[in-house]
């Protein structure tokens, strides 16, 4: 089947979903209630609505709505060309757009930020080319005076015009560049900024406060460079199946990467050297793997990273073991860095890693001691208490402020500015887990679907369940979530699920996500302020949008 001008929107809201969230929430952000409907010279259509800090396009003509967009192609071409500013996109018969005032002119919002952000992504333009090259002659068409409906008489467009936007893929290819974690990070002219292609641009998308980062591929760098030091850290002795060749293979397996690109990224964004960082990268991501090991145990899951757990192929006892393991390594880890950081900076960083692993054991030890006890706690602020200390801590506090550490900022109330944000985004990014187990991609997100409601978990959705459901609903409840893990069955998780859906749960649930990342970004932009706005910083604003979006 052709694949249409519709379909490359579609595509195209979707990559940036993933790759640039901050821009996504931002444009959701303008478009609000708003339904959009999209056509393009090809005679098809799309239909574009926000839902929350998620765009939703799909390919449909819509009935109602409240805009319409026309775009010829030479509208097509304006929205892409990343050497021009948005005043001249934005010209009229450029681009039409029908609707009453005030949502016409939300909509040129919505474009110009998804547009100037697209404009800049690699992946972005590599999809757009691909489309070109598959039908050249749909591009350069000579401007047209207003809409062009479809049907058009001027479709398709002559031949010839090129869309030089695009031709910087052919001459550079983007791996000859160095990519390294620093250079992304570096601190960028205020007015001016170098493109990845090497051009040099002015920054007109400064209002929106967002840079050029692809979070996908930073994240994927972030994660490779530490995983080269996990590498080197690790001894290559005995007792090696046993011991230091799980310790090689688990942090292998298919992680996010999450938690050292925060740290990395801080350690810029507070004027470090990405390098500063990496020891302490390294060692977060070694103790969430310890972590992760011994939660794999207590919580008696049967996969992780969509293979089995540890536990599962090796043994609780050697599993123990190797998280132990873990677990020291990554103090070692964060001591050698005292012949490069030098002795406050490094002690400095115990001191946060201390605080961090006692704040994660002691929300481990309330949830498991929840469900030991059969306790459901009654509200949402129990879960936050909880949630802070398993996870957010050292998920997403405490690698911003190891980051911060390693590039030298000591001083506690500077430190203290990332924890109300990070403490936001940390709650927000358990509930979407917790959401993901229910409802998510088996395949990416690579746990046991519906595990959280075999073990038990306290989720917010449970504790809404229980909050909401009729007395009698709640006691056939409470007996299904008293019995062990080893006595449920796949119809006793499936009816907590019925009963979450029947609640409302799930819906309450993301919306209170994200509600909490909202205003983790909003307390991001006020207390963050100490930190020069540069493109690691648009990194931890992008991380910070993320975590309810992601799929995995
Ligand atoms: C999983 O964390 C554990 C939680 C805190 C919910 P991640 O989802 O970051 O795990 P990986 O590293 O990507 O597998
Ligand atoms: C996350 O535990 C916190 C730690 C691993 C310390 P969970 O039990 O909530 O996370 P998943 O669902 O197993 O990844
Ligand atoms: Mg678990
Ligand atoms: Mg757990």
């Amino acid at each position: 089947m052709a694949y249409s001008a519709a379909q490359l929107l579609v595509d195209t809201v979707d990559a940036l979903s993933r790759r640039a969230p901050a821009i996504v929430a931002a444009a959701a952000h303008q478009l609000g209630e708003i339904v959009l409907a999209l056509h393009f010279g090809d005679d098809s259509h799309a239909e574009l609505t926000a839902e929350h800090s998620r765009l939703l396009a799909r390919v449909h003509r819509s009935e109602q709505p409240d805009v319409e967009a026309y775009f010829d192609n030479r509208a097509m071409n304006l929205l892409f060309d990343l050497q021009r500013r948005p005043v001249d996109q934005t010209l009229p018969a450029s681009l039409d757009v029908r609707g009453p005032r005030a949502q016409t002119l939300a909509v040129w919002r919505t474009f110009q930020l998804l547009s100037q952000r697209a404009s800049g992504l690699r992946a972005i333009q590599a999809m757009w080319k691909a489309y070109r090259d598959q039908y050249p002659e749909r591009w350069g068409s000579p401007a047209t005076d207003g809409a062009v409906n479809e049907g058009d008489p001027a479709f398709p467009p002559p031949r010839g015009v090129r869309w030089r936007a695009l031709d910087f893929l052919d001459q550079r290819h983007p791996e000859d560049q160095d990519l390294a974690p620093e250079t992304v990070g570096g601190t960028i002219n205020q007015d001016e900024r170098t493109l990845w292609d090497n051009r040099v641009s002015t920054s007109w998308w400064q209002f929106s406060g967002a840079t050029d980062a692809d979070l996908l591929e930073t994240m994927e760098r972030c994660k490779e460079r530490v995983q080269e030091e996990i590498r080197r850290i690790i001894p290559a002795r005995d007792p090696g199946p046993h011991l230091y060749e799980l310790m090689h293979t688990y942090p292998a397996r298919r992680g996010k990467g999450l938690r050292p690109t925060l740290t990395l990224a801080s350690c810029v964004a507070a004027g470090g050297r990405s390098e500063d960082a990496m020891r302490a990268a390294a060692a977060i991501e070694l103790f969430h793997n310890g972590f992760l090991i011994h939660d794999d145990v207590a919580d008696e899951s049967t996969h992780r990273r969509g293979e089995e757990t540890l536990h599962g192929t090796h043994g609780a006892g050697l599993a123990v073991n190797t998280g132990d393991g873990m677990n020291l390594l990554a103090v070692d880890t964060v001591l050698s860095n005292l012949d490069t950081l030098g002795l406050a900076r490094t002690l400095g960083l115990i001191h946060e890693v201390m605080h961090m692993c006692r704040e994660t054991i002691e929300g481990q030890a309330l949830e498991l001691g929840w469900i030991r006890e059969g306790v459901v706690p009654p509200g949402d602020e129990d879960y936050f208490y909880m949630s802070t200390k398993k996870t957010g801590w050292y998920t997403a506090i405490s690698p911003c402020r190891m980051g911060a550490v390693s590039a030298g900022v000591t001083d506690p109330v500077l430190l203290n500015q990332f924890n109300d944000a990070f403490r936001l985004i940390g709650i927000a990014f358990q509930i979407q887990d917790d959401v993901l187990n229910l409802v998510g991609e088996t395949t990416l997100y690579g746990k046991e679907p519906l595990g959280d409601l075999l073990e038990g978990k306290r989720t917010v959705m449970l504790i809404h369940l229980f909050r909401e459901a009729d007395e009698a609903t709640r006691q056939r409840l409470y007996a299904n979530i008293r019995r062990l893990r080893a006595e449920k069955t796949q119809d006793d998780a499936e009816m907590i699920l019925r009963e979450m859906e029947r609640f409302g749960s799930l819906t309450y649930a993301i919306d209170l996500a994200d509600r909490l990342a909202h205003e983790g970004v909003r307390r991001f932009e006020e207390d963050l302020t100490f930190l020069p706005e540069n493109e690691a910083k648009g990194v931890l604003r992008q991380i910070a949008n993320y975590v309810t979006t992601r799929p995995l």
